[in-house]
């Protein structure tokens, strides 16, 4: 067993030879918060401030209408060359805007207006919203829903689930591959094989993905995927999400939502509906302009640091804190919850039976450091790991005050009444 001295020494030797240690200066943060929420919303990056008071003062406010040609629709364009660099495929097969939710229901719904697919699969381990989606569009379409329940909310049971894709071909299948909760992560490439093989297609929510694994969309034949942008890529809350469609593929689908701005020609105002060829058919109607003038810049903090060292440094640091758990948590009541790490994306999911009290605990200390972590019903404290702003010393502050927050019955001293969010 090694003590809480062996990890403070080895989060030191870490930090000291990790090149991404200076990406922290990137982003504002108060000095006494240590932040592993896991991950709903990332960091601020400083650039945002002086951005957001530049676009609302000089580009809204003194250029006005004018800002359209002179600043904001090189926007999309900018920002989906930065998506299109992390993702390793063509600007041309992305298109940034509007909510995972939304763009989700238009890429499954324009699949089933092709009239080629009979039935929709998904699982328990995807988030609500996909669900809830992907169950109306079935019955709209008149499609059988298929729904995978597994027996635990942890892992995907990979053998069914490959099954079930096999007996069903010409089908729709909706994925997250990064696990909200437990952080699961599927076997990307074996599946997109498996689906073309069996004339299915796959629709992956990248969500939990995007910015923390080094996802070649291109390599790993990848056909359609769509995510957000506010969790790793840290581009604010509410940011723009986005749509990738492999180039192959872009032709074969028209966005069943006919907004303007999806028209080949918007400012001609035809009164008929001509859809856009390129990825543009996505785009329902004006983009979000604040929110995504920001975005190019939080973009290319991943794109300098590469993310190819932040995958890198991603299992790292899920290596580092679970040789940790081990050795001072697992004996203080905490059970690992997220499968092995090399199966994981980028955070950690630990519960206790007291992990609501231990959230309240980590918030309001009597001293020193605040924590923030997610906490997910009905167990799950989920720990973000964003190499671009953790430090493996944050990581050994963490564990440090876990063990004390239980050695000291901290967690007693608060009740179980409940926030929306901790
Ligand atoms: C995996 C996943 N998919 C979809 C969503 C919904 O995204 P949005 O609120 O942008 O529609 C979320 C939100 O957190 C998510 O985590």
């Amino acid at each position: 067993m090694e003590n809480l001295n062996f990890f403070k020494r080895k989060s030191l030797e870490l930090d000291k030879n990790d090149s991404l240690n200076n990406f922290r200066n990137y982003f504002y943060s108060e000095s006494d918060l240590i932040y592993f929420d896991g991950n709903s919303l990332g960091r601020l990056p400083k650039s945002t401030i002086d951005e957001t008071n530049e676009v609302i003062r000089n580009q809204w406010g003194r250029d006005l209408i004018q800002s359209w040609n002179k600043h904001w629709f090189k926007l999309i364009n900018d920002t989906t060359i930065h998506l299109s660099e992390m993702f390793q495929c063509n600007p041309s097969e992305v298109f940034v805007g509007e909510s995972t939710s939304n763009n989700l229901y238009k890429v499954i719904d324009s699949l089933a207006q092709t009239k080629k697919f009979n039935t929709i699969i998904t699982d328990s381990l995807n988030f609500p919203s996909d669900i809830y989606i992907i169950e109306e569009i079935c019955s709209r379409n008149n499609l059988r829903f298929e729904f995978l329940k597994y027996n635990n909310d942890i892992e995907c049971e990979i053998d069914r689930l490959k099954n079930t894709i096999q007996n069903n071909p010409n089908s729709i299948i909706s994925l997250s591959l990064v696990s909200y909760k437990s952080s699961y992560c599927y076997p990307y490439r074996a599946l997109n094989e498996l689906c073309e093989k069996n004339n299915c297609e796959l629709v992956w929510d990248l969500s939990h993905a995007a910015g923390a694994l080094n996802l070649n969309l291109k390599k790993d034949k990848f056909s359609f995927a769509v995510g957000c942008t506010y969790k790793f890529l840290n581009g604010g809350p509410g940011s723009p999400a986005f749509i990738f469609v492999s180039k192959e593929k872009i032709k074969s689908i028209n966005s069943t939502i006919r907004g303007w701005f999806g028209h080949s020609k918007p400012f001609d105002f035809n009164l008929k509906y001509e859809q856009s060829d390129s990825m543009e058919k996505f785009r329902s109607g004006t983009p979000h302009i604040l929110s995504l003038s920001t975005l190019p810049s939080s973009l290319s903090i991943t794109n300098e640091a590469s993310i190819k060292n932040i995958d890198t440094k991603r299992i790292l640091m899920i290596k580092y804190f679970s040789e940790m758990f081990d050795n001072l948590l697992v004996n203080r009541g905490f059970t690992y919850e997220s499968p092995n790490h090399s199966e994981i994306g980028s955070h950690i999911s630990i519960s206790h039976n007291e992990s609501w009290r231990i959230c309240k605990s980590l918030l309001k200390p009597k001293s020193g450091n605040k924590f923030i972590v997610d906490y997910r019903p009905d167990r799950f404290l989920r720990i973000a790991i964003t190499p671009l702003y953790s430090s493996y010393h944050d990581l050994y502050l963490f564990v440090e005050r876990l063990m004390i927050i239980i050695d000291k019955n901290e967690y007693l001293m608060h009740d179980n009444s409940k926030n929306i969010v901790p």
